[in-house]
């Protein structure tokens, strides 16, 4: 069995984050979405993973290489403009030959891996096997319609009007009858050839499609609460690792991994929360469900409950909650003073605060 990854695409929903780097090195807990998806996939014992590729193919290939990292082995797979998922599966077919495969989106994030569910595919062999989570806004999935005994009647993407609640996720079971699937259908509304549709193929023409309902999802649907939610999740699974420097002053409580190469100063780190390689926190509070980057500096500040990307400073701004900051930012005082502030920042923003 193989896996194909998807890491191509835009990544419009999660702007300004995404703007300017891949959707699926958004990192969660410090670590790229894709990576969780990877060792997921390692976990399973797959070890051939065909990666699609985009405009950020550069930036992928360099986070992850041959894949040996992770004890895969990866392809890369450019595709030269996204076309749809089902085009993914039609540029890969020499690569995926006639061996079955999981399709793996890179920007959706799984709990608890996908082990079980590839043992299920791999004891029963369905022609396909497709995940679904229920979600609050089903118009921005895939949606399936199951009949009573749950088996799935009909899937639609992005519709205007769900008929249930039920989205696909990112994660699809695949034997080779795919490929005549992919053949077969036309592009949508939106000039993709949506992978769907080919399942809807495969469903009216009676093939055993399956589905599992799982809880424990989280894609980049622009939400912010949701990426602190799935931030804090993560966090709370860490085991407490203290590797760099924390001085006497300082105090580390519970569940905190301090990177190697990282600095805390006369601080107080109450966890679960993860300081990156290179960061330094001085005279400053970092607390619950915090994950701050590589390169950060946090200095006269107290942070909880927010995710701060890598190369960003914050100093001397009171208290920062429920926020997510992106690259290369820096929030700084200004004259006056508000109580409390909660930010999305983008890459490269910089903010001023009265305090
Ligand atoms: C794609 C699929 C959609 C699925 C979603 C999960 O959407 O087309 O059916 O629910 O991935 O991430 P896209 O990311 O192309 O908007």
């Amino acid at each position: 069995m193989k896996a194909l990854v998807l890491s191509g695409g835009a990544g419009t929903r999660l702007r300004p984050i995404t703007h300017t780097s891949a959707k699926q090195l958004v990192p969660v807990a410090n670590k790229a979405v894709l990576f969780y998806g990877l060792e997921s996939i390692a976990e399973a014992g797959i070890t051939d993973v065909g990666m699609i590729v985009g405009d950020t193919a550069a930036e992928i290939e360099e986070a992850v290489g041959d894949g040996s990292q992770f004890g895969l082995k990866v392809t890369y797979i450019p595709q030269e403009r996204p076309l749809g998922l089902a085009h993914a599966v039609l540029i890969a077919r020499d690569y995926l030959g006639d061996d079955d495969f999981v399709m793996y989106l890179g920007d959706n994030f799984i709990v608890g891996g996908i082990t079980d569910l590839v043992d299920e595919f791999r004891g029963n062999r369905p022609d396909a096997q497709i995940l679904l989570t229920r979600v609050a806004d089903p118009r921005a999935f895939g949606v399936a319609e199951l009949d009573p005994s749950g088996q799935v009647v009909s899937l639609e993407e992005k519709p205007d009007r769900p008929k249930s609640d039920l989205a696909l996720v990112g994660v699809y079971l695949f034997t080779p009858l795919i490929h005549e699937a992919v053949r077969a259908i036309e592009p949508s509304w939106r000039g993709e050839l949506e992978i769907t549709h080919a399942i809807q193929h495969l469903i009216d023409s009676r093939a055993d499609v399956r589905s599992t309902v799982i809880t424990g999802y989280w894609k980049d649907t622009g939400n912010v609460g949701d990426m602190l939610e799935v931030n804090r999740m993560v966090l709370e699974g860490m085991d407490r690792r203290i590797d760099g420097d924390v001085d006497t002053a300082s105090e580390t409580i519970g569940r905190v991994v301090v990177e190697e190469g990282a600095r805390i100063v006369n601080s107080r780190i109450v966890g679960p929360a993860v300081i990156g390689s290179g960061t330094v926190i001085s005279n400053s509070y970092v607390g619950p469900f915090t994950s701050i980057a590589e390169s950060c500096r946090i200095t006269d500040s107290e942070l909880e409950f927010s995710i701060v990307l890598r190369d960003s400073s914050i100093q001397g701004v009171g208290r920062i909650e429920a926020s997510l900051i992106g690259r290369h930012v820096e929030v700084t005082p200004a004259p006056s003073v508000p109580s409390a502030h909660r930010f999305v920042l983008g890459d490269h923003s910089k903010v001023q605060i009265t305090s």
